[in-house]
């Protein structure tokens, strides 16, 4: 099985409390956020509730409140906060020398349906 990993960009490249979004050649963009103790998170760019984009959210502590209706999702999981509930894909972070990368079969196979 191989195993590889995508560069995406360097943690940097985020503002703190910010993200970015890195768009696949198929399926939904995957957004990247930054904590502000510079833990990174990657989830599909598109709310559970609605479909809203997530990385113009604004993230406080490990979550991101989303800019539509503000439902607070959790960056580990991509889970809605109760009293709401589902949860948006998440994607695996690799992180080195100070750059991000993703799983290359995770941006190829999660998600992909329109
Ligand atoms: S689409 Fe995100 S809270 Fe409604």
């Amino acid at each position: 099985m191989s195993t590889s990993w995508q560069k995406i960009c360097y943690v940097s490249d985020i503002p703190v409390l910010g993200a970015r979004v890195f768009t696949r050649p198929t399926g939904a963009d995957i957004a990247i956020f930054r904590t502000s103790q510079d833990k990174v998170f990657a989830i599909l760019d598109k709310c559970p509730h609605k479909g809203g984009p997530l990385s113009q959210g604004i993230v406080f502590g490990d979550k991101v409140a989303c800019p539509l209706h503000n439902w607070n999702i959790e960056l580990q999981n991509g889970c809605a906060t109760a009293p709401d509930v589902g949860c948006s894909q998440t994607f695996q972070v690799h992180l080195d020398g100070g750059q991000i990368f993703l799983h290359s079969d995770e941006i190829r196979s999660l998600a992909i349906e329109p």
